[in-house]
């Protein structure tokens, strides 16, 4: 087959690509996702570095200087002491599930517990109902107080002589809403249980949000019964899809879960992942904006989408038929509809191409940074034709 062939091979597959798959790149009306388009560089590093595979560190030690500069950085953001330890995941379920494990496997040879319980808010996300079910862990799911924060009342009496451990969620889902981490932490201490905190979304947003003069809560290390948590770079950080992480207090929990691995081309190689094979690409594109693109980047990203937050809270309740759930605290939204049910509204504006979620009963919007205030005044004008259209 010439060049001019195989060129011609590669161009039609691109463009048949681009058919098939129009409209799945742009994000144009899509509400629900807590992802974004990633920028032009890390498409570009997509790209170039497709074949760094962090699951074989030995082939890659410049991929692997630039992870552990990564999770450095994941680690301060966090405020981890200095004896943390850490590993980029595939994202926020892979992270709470070796989260979980850790808890399991280091209440085992701590407290010698064979058969444990483990206590989630209900806030949590299914990665947490996974992880119970992958681990053989018996959960507990605890009830929100008014604020959507979990109950710590209920909390403490939850715990018995099984419990393992306590999941704390910063940045939930289906609200936004962080626990109060701190009298967690103290009862993890009072306890000697395992806390293991959710800040897969939250935490790539309250430190910038401080920078920017906000208040926001004290939900990592700390509180010095946090054992863990999970951040990761593929949300609002907006590095490549999928990119997550885990930061741990101190390599004293991990070692009850790492694994050696001597096949590989270093002999010593030892992983506390679920997956082997990882993208470096998805690490090298976190490290640019951490490191490159940098604060002044991401403080703009978050800056404009809590702008875009307010913009929409304040259209959304200009609405008669339209009742925000929760005031937000961070780029979530939640409304219910006084003329229809939340699967029927997302239904209708799917037919006008908007992709929204449901939480509970309510209407879920995420505003990403591809989220502007174009984009809700489109949204706010197709809100009010379905709305008119049923009255
Ligand atoms: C709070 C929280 N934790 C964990 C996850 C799971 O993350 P991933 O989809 O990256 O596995 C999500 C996803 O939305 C989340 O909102």
């Amino acid at each position: 087959m010439s060049y001019f062939e195989e060129e011609k091979t590669f161009n039609k597959i691109i463009d048949d690509l681009m058919v098939l798959l129009k409209n799945e790149d742009s994000y144009n009306q899509v509400l629900s996702s807590m992802c974004s388009p990633p920028p032009k560089i890390a498409r570009e590093i997509a790209k170039i570095f497709a074949a760094t595979n962090l699951g074989d560190p030995g082939l890659f030690p410049e991929t692997v200087k630039l992870e552990n500069e990564v999770l450095a950085h994941l680690a301060d953001l966090l405020h981890a002491p200095s004896s943390w330890t850490g590993a980029i995941t595939s994202g926020g379920s892979e992270s709470n599930l070796i989260g979980c494990w850790a808890a399991r496997n280091w209440s085992k040879v701590n407290r010698g517990i064979e058969k444990g319980k483990i206590i989630f808010p209900e806030s949590a996300h299914v990665s947490f109902e996974k992880a119970a079910d992958l681990l053989n862990l018996e959960s507990e799911w605890i009830p929100l107080n008014d604020n959507f924060q979990v109950d710590i009342e209920a909390v403490k009496e939850a715990i018995d002589y099984r419990t393992v451990g306590i999941v704390g969620i910063a940045g939930a889902t289906g609200t936004g809403v962080c626990d109060d981490i701190n009298p967690l932490s103290d009862l993890a201490l009072e306890k000697n249980l395992y806390l293991h905190v959710d800040a897969a979304h939250g935490g790539t947003i309250y430190p910038y949000l401080k920078k920017l003069g906000y208040d926001v809560p004290i939900y990592g290390f700390e509180n010095p019964g946090v054992k863990s948590v999970t951040i990761d770079t593929h949300k609002i950080l907006g590095s490549l899809i999928p990119g997550g992480s885990i930061i741990f207090r101190s390599e004293e929990i991990t070692k009850t879960i790492v694994k050696s691995i001597t096949y590989l081309s270093d002999s010593s190689t030892k992983q506390i992942t679920i997956t082997g094979t990882r993208p470096g690409s998805s690490v090298i594109a976190a490290w640019v904006i951490l490191k490159k693109l940098g604060e002044s980047y991401i403080l703009e990203r978050i800056k404009e989408s809590f702008e875009v937050t307010k913009y929409l809270t304040q259209r959304l309740n200009e609405l008669a038929e339209i009742k925000l759930v929760f005031e937000p605290s961070l780029n979530i939204i939640g409304f219910t509809c006084n003329q229809m049910t939340s699967e029927d509204l997302v239904k209708e504006l799917l037919q006008k191409g908007w992709h929204l979620s449901i939480y509970s009963n309510w209407t879920r919007i995420v505003v990403m940074p591809h989220v502007t205030k174009e984009v809700i005044d489109k949204f706010i004008n197709d809100l009010e034709t379905v709305l008119n259209k049923e009255m």
